[in-house]
């Protein structure tokens, strides 16, 4: 039924087209040059004056595969530099590597970054990966420096090619993606070891249990025999693998890709006797990036060394052009009515969700070329909660808590509600577009409970604790004013003067009716809905006063004849302040916020809203359709 989105052929060709074609002119900017414009960067970083740096005037700079402009972000918050630094050259191919720390808002953390320069020495790309741990920030510090053998200049005789080595370390991820225990992991030194946040994950005799699972075998074992368990099976898809800065004097690669795991499998496999539930954190469907080094000793893997950060399920490389697989639906499938009225519409929210539900999107009339994303990320049809959603409330039955509404002129219906994928539960927002009897576009947010549970529940290190978290508990009725509401125009401009008035943090020229509540992840503060546009209460809106730009806005419905509107919008939080901040506050972050809105006599009346966090610059794949 699918093909995949990426394959690794084609990653490894492209790896050795870009990178391992020998260059016949000299270097221009040889090792101590390359180290000397990292240090030069992390100065630079840490006394936030990007200016100081030679770039280029279109440099790529990536954080966290977010595309951002050079100076914002971890350039307006990063601290002081750390001891650690364990530098990565390629003169050839002119590039440079390194993993170190940073202080971020005075919390040290791990620190990746690649400078890739042109022809001139002038740097074109930049690509940083901030991993939010301070327990392997502490480790790295207390490691002062790579292990010597990543240092050493291997003898010429007992080196292999560039492209051997990026072929050797590719296996790496070919044999974790869907970790098969009877492969052959050959590509393996007997004595190899792995460090993960500067922890060694393998041959450990600490008794720690391995990353979400309870299991304390894993870790004791060599990499060899961690593959040979499948333990890693969880790991679905590993694409966008990049192999750019290949260090052939030590016979080391710095290499990033991103880790899907789709949430399908559900054991893992048993390590010393028994099998074990898979930990709730891949309830759901999630994406990792990861940045890794490898040091080769003769043609085998030696010494690995991985961070990885989480960002949404999906999330494409800023550096790598991935195709979608695009499903579309077998001829026998029946079309909608060429014009969808509200009735049909309705509907069709039902039938997404059974098609969801029964994890089978190939009963639907899916158009050619379908669009579907998840929280803003483009993904396949049938992927993401097309294989996770396990139950969901439905509008019109006993379920408290769902709604749907409709916009015939659009062609649109959405749906408001609770879904459960496995043992998590989420708010999903979905948006559903009719063209032509067929449909055109699906989106979906969800916003899911992760604070909960054994280990950290779901929640991670990855992303810092909202100021309103949200445990999973239920969210009650939805306010019946939203289903059994009178008709009232939901005109643009009136959400769009809402928005510029969380961005103002002010409530001055927004239509609020007298009694307005508005209640965010769950929660209802006392205070109206002016007054929190103007920063009153503990968290207003959800959030807290030094948010920014409220960008990315989106209507996803008017529904005039219910008087309800639904809008979706991403907030930044730069975390800047001259003042000590909260835990909650101190990382730059983007909050994804989907609201439900109830409108009477053209004011806003009731706002139902969900927070999501998302790494800092995030976009939505849909864009705009409401002027900032
Ligand atoms: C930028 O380029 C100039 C001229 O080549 C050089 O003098 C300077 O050291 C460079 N600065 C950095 C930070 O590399
Ligand atoms: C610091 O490093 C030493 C070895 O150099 C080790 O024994 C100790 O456990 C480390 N401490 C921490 C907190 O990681
Ligand atoms: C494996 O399981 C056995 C029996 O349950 C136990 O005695 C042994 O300690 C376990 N090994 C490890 C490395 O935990
Ligand atoms: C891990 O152990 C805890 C405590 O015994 C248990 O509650 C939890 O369900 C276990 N988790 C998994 C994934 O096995
Ligand atoms: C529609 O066609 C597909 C493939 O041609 C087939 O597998 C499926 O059973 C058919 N469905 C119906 C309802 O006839
Ligand atoms: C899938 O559809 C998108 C647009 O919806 C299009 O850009 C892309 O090329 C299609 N992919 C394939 C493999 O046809
Ligand atoms: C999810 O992963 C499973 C196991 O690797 C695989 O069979 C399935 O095709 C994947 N789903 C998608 C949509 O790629
Ligand atoms: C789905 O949720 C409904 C109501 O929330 C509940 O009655 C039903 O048992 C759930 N179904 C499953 C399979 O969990
Ligand atoms: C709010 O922001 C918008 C756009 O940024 C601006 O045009 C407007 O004047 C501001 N309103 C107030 C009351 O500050
Ligand atoms: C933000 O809120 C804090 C705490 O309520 C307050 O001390 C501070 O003055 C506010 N800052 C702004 C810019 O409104």
């Amino acid at each position: 039924m699918r093909s995949p989105r990426w394959s690794p052929y084609n990653a490894l060709l492209l790896a050795l087209l870009q990178y391992g074609s020998p260059v016949a002119a000299a270097p221009a900017c040889d090792r101590t040059c390359l180290e000397g414009l990292m240090s030069a960067y992390l100065a630079a970083l840490t006394e936030h004056d990007p200016s100081r740096l030679n770039t280029t005037s279109d440099v790529l700079y990536t954080e966290n595969s977010q595309i951002l402009p050079l100076g914002t972000g971890e350039w307006k918050v990063a601290g002081s530099p750390g001891k650690y630094r364990h530098d990565f050259s390629d003169p050839e191919a002119r590039q440079v590597g390194t993993i170190t720390t940073i202080t971020e808002n005075g919390v040290r953390i791990i620190y990746i970054a690649r400078l890739g320069l042109n022809e001139d020495g002038m740097i074109n790309e930049i690509e940083t990966q901030i991993t939010r741990d301070p327990g392997g920030g502490a480790r790295y510090e207390n490691m002062t420096a790579p292990e010597a053998v990543w240092l050493e200049a291997v003898p010429t005789d007992k080196r292999i090619s560039r492209q051997q080595l990026v072929a050797q370390t590719n296996k790496y991820y070919t044999g974790m993606q869907g970790n098969d225990p009877h492969g052959d992991y050959s590509f393996f030194d007997k004595e190899c070891n792995r460090l993960e946040d500067a922890l060694q994950t393998t041959n450990q005799k600490s008794g720690d249990p391995y990353g979400h699972s309870n299991d304390t075998v894993f870790a004791s074992l060599g990499c060899e025999a961690q593959f040979q368990t499948g333990f890693l099976g969880f790991v679905t898809k590993i694409r966008a693998r990049r192999f750019p800065v290949v260090d052939e004097e030590r016979q080391a690669v710095l290499a990033f890709a991103t880790l899907d795991h789709n949430g399908t499998v559900r054991t893992l496999p048993e390590v010393n006797g028994t099998a074990s539930p898979i930990p709730p954190y891949f309830d759901v469907p999630r994406t990792l990036q990861a940045a890794e080094a490898f040091r080769l000793r003769d043609d085998k893997l030696y010494r690995i060394e991985m961070t990885l950060t989480e960002v949404p399920y999906g999330m494409r490389s800023p550096f790598v052009e991935e195709q979608l697989s695009n499903l579309t639906s077998a001829g026998n499938v029946t079309s909608l009515p060429y014009n969808c009225d509200r009735r049909c519409l309705h509907g069709v929210v039902k039938t997404v969700l059974q098609a969801m539900l029964t994890h089978d999107p190939a009963t639907l009339p899916l158009a050619k070329d379908a669009r579907y994303t998840e929280n803003g990320q483009l993904i396949a049809v049938g992927d993401g909660l097309w294989e996770t959603l396990s139950n969901v409330t439905l509008p019109g039955s006993d379920d408290k808590y769902a709604a749907s509404f409709a916009d015939p002129r659009t062609q649109t219906a959405v749906y408001w509600g609770m879904s459960t994928e496995q043992t998590t539960p989420g708010v999903l927002a979905m948006r559903i577009r009719v063209a032509a009897g067929k449909l055109a576009d699906i989106e979906v947010i969800d916003v899911r409970a992760e604070a909960t549970g054994n280990r950290g529940g779901t929640m991670t290190l990855m992303r810092p604790p909202l100021p309103v978290e949200w445990d999973g508990s239920p969210l009650g009725e939805l306010d019946t004013v939203f289903k059994e509401g009178e008709a009232s125009s939901t005109a643009p401009s009136l959400i769009n003067d809402y928005f510029n008035g969380l961005q103002n943090h002010s409530s001055a020229g927004v239509a609020f009716a007298p009694e307005c509540l508005r209640r965010d992840n769950g929660q209802q503060l006392n205070v109206g809905c002016a007054n929190q546009l103007d920063g009153q209460g503990q968290n207003p809106n959800g959030l807290h006063n030094l948010t920014t730009a409220v960008r990315d806005r989106r209507l996803l419905i008017a529904d005039a004849e219910q008087g309800v509107a639904l809008a979706v919008a991403m907030v930044d939080s730069p975390a800047v302040s001259s003042s000590p901040l909260l835990l909650t506050l101190q990382v730059p972050s983007t909050y994804m916020v989907p609201q439900l809105f109830k409108v009477d006599d053209g004011a806003i009346a009731r706002v139902e809203g969900m927070v999501k966090w998302m790494p800092f610059g995030y976009r939505s794949a849909w864009g705009s359709n409401l002027d900032a």
